[in-house]
């Protein structure tokens, strides 16, 4: 009997098309939400410092990176991926970024498809790459099958997706994630490499955020509410007047934003007095700017999704410009806080402020 749910393949190949073409729809945007128009960084005109001077490089996963962002899982296990996920590792690899792959769940049914990993990791040998997998199918397997998953792609760590909004609203979902939290213990107790435990735009509670760090997952990704979101593309793939579509007009604004995710994260995990966890940030991350805000609030990496495949799909040097801007973005709000690099940010007291203005 399989492990997982046996899936139809190609019902499973065009949702994933889909899922790219409604993700690059600004309607399936839940723009302007994710609180990060109302953080605002203190300007410093005596930073005392050159622009040279700063440096964006941050530790990762046990290796050193040039920069503190990293690519969001979003594309394997269908005929586009692979030439997506080239790319992306290409210049992932060449500029220091870390990247998440996507769910890995037709490798756990498939046994020729750890070839698509195997191969992307031959392509990049330095990379820091990351593993991912659904916590429902994680739930229904054992832990030596999603090890595998990392062993395949020789990853740094393993994403954990949590998506109950989108499984409850997909025709075909798997909106089962009883025994969840029990299942990522068990991972963080059997698997060789960190977990990090991520939301897919709808964001992390603070009580969530507690229930996370006390099974001892090292690192959370908050994906929070301000960018896609899956409740609006799961709507937009159902039929005309199907209880679907009506609910993700209901729930197009549900989430918990990335700011106050993140505001969270910094009171339940960063502020006692040793770090509980790791908080990377995504969710509706559009500029080098809003990566300095989530930095400066407490951030250890910033990512994006949505914005890299839509320059990955424009081309090499689409990519590369875009990856350049976020870059340079980001030096520049280090410049003018009088920031070094992303740490001395990180640590700034009194460096942000939270409100409408
Ligand atoms: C086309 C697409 C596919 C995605 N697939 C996955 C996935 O397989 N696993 C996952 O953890 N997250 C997936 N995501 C969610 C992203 O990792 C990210 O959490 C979310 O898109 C919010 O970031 P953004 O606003 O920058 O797009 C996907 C996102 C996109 C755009």
């Amino acid at each position: 009997m399989s492990i997982v749910r046996r899936m139809d393949v190609a019902q499973f190949e065009v949702r994933k098309r889909e899922h790219i073409d409604q993700a690059l729809d600004l309607k399936n945007q839940a723009d302007g939400l994710s609180g990060l128009d109302q953080v605002r960084l203190v300007h410093e005109a005596l930073p005392e410092i050159d622009f040279s001077d700063v440096d964006l490089t941050e530790s990762c996963l046990g290796q050193t990176l040039a920069t503190p962002f990293f690519i969001a899982g979003m594309t394997m296990g269908h005929p586009d991926a692979a030439a997506i996920n080239q790319l992306l590792v290409d210049l992932c690899q060449e500029r220091g970024w870390a990247m998440g792959v996507g769910s890995q769940r037709r490798e756990l049914e498939e046994k020729s498809l750890p070839e698509e990993s195997k191969k992307l990791r031959r392509s990049a040998p330095r990379a820091v790459l990351i593993a991912n997998i659904g916590l429902t199918q994680a739930i229904a397997c054992g832990s030596d099958r999603i090890q595998s998953l990392v062993d395949s792609l020789e990853a740094q760590a393993i994403a954990v997706h949590l998506n109950p909004l989108q499984e409850a609203i997909q025709g075909e979902g798997t909106p089962e994630f009883r025994g969840g939290i029990k299942t990522l213990a068990r991972l963080v107790r059997d698997l060789r490499v960190p977990i990090i435990v991520k939301e897919t735009g709808c964001g992390l509670s603070a009580q969530t955020l507690e229930r996370i760090a006390s099974v001892g997952v090292s690192t959370v990704d908050l994906s929070g509410l301000g960018g896609t979101h899956w409740g609006r593309i799961e709507g937009a793939r159902a039929p005309a007047s199907s209880l679907q579509r009506t609910a993700a007009q209901t729930f197009a604004r549900w989430g918990e934003p990335t700011v106050t995710s993140m505001i969270s994260a910094r009171h339940v995990l960063l502020n006692s007095e040793s770090q509980r966890c790791s908080v990377w940030a995504s969710g509706g991350v559009r500029s080098g700017l809003d990566s300095a805000k989530l930095i400066a609030i407490g951030a250890q990496r910033v990512g994006y999704a949505q914005p890299a495949l839509q320059a990955a799909l424009a081309g090499e040097e689409s990519l590369r410009a875009w990856m350049e801007q976020q870059e340079f973005e980001l030096r520049v709000a280090l410049f003018c806080t009088g920031s070094a690099n992303p740490a001395e940010l990180r640590k700034k007291e009194g460096v942000w402020s939270y409100g409408r203005s």
